[in-house]
């Protein structure tokens, strides 16, 4: 026998129902996974294991594409090609002469083994990337180091705290007539 017109109705609104009851489980399971996800990848939500003990300094984002302040070389037995490179703050900064560097300065040093070119004998190119280095300036955070926070990190991670506790005096004992930044702008 087909079913009559109120049982049709009925087992609509039953469809109905079932079908918004699902919808809301799987919204409310899925929304605070994906605002996890969202804030994760957010610049200033990275977790404690990321960032450089003492200072709290992470890897900034986008730092591969900033622009070049000068490249340097580092003799045996580190042997490496460096590369320091800033924020538009830094680079603004540095174009003008200022000094000390603003709030907000970034000053990222990246390094590599040197490595022969496979097509050109004396040609010299980056092999393994071996450590980021990163002074960030905030003169009221930072007031005890010279207003500079450090980061050095291996393979995304920051090395150990005694290793950031050799940073700020080296820098100060040899740069400190020039905001404890030893890279001046390449000609
Ligand atoms: C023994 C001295 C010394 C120590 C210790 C040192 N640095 Fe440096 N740093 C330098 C020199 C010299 C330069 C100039 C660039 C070069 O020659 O590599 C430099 C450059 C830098 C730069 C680029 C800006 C600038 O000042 O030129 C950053 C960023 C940096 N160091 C971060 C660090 C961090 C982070 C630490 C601690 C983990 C650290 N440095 C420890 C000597 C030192």
């Amino acid at each position: 026998m087909p079913p009559t017109e109120p049982e049709k109705k009925k087992s609509f609104y039953a469809t109905m129902i079932v079908l918004t009851v699902v919808l809301l489980v799987v919204l409310l399971t899925c929304v605070p996974y994906l605002v996890t996800i969202a804030s994760a990848e957010g610049p200033a939500e990275r977790s404690a294991a990321d960032a450089s003990p003492i200072f709290g300094v992470t890897i900034p984002q986008g730092y591969k594409q900033w622009e070049l302040v000068a490249p340097a070389e580092e003799a045996a037995p580190l042997d490496e090609l460096r590369a320091v490179v800033g924020n538009q703050t830094a680079i603004d900064a540095y174009q003008a002469g200022t000094l000390p560097f603003p709030d907000g300065t970034i000053l990222v040093k990246r390094a590599w083994k040197r490595k022969q070119s496979p097509e050109f004998a004396s040609a010299t190119i980056p092999g393994a990337a071996t450590t980021v280095q990163v002074m960030v300036k905030d003169s009221k955070k930072y007031a005890a180091t010279g207003g500079w926070g450090f980061g050095r990190f291996i393979n995304g991670r920051p090395v150990d705290e005694a290793q950031h506790r050799t940073c700020f005096a080296c820098h100060e004992a040899r740069a400190r007539s020039r905001d404890y930044v030893f890279t001046r702008l390449a000609p």
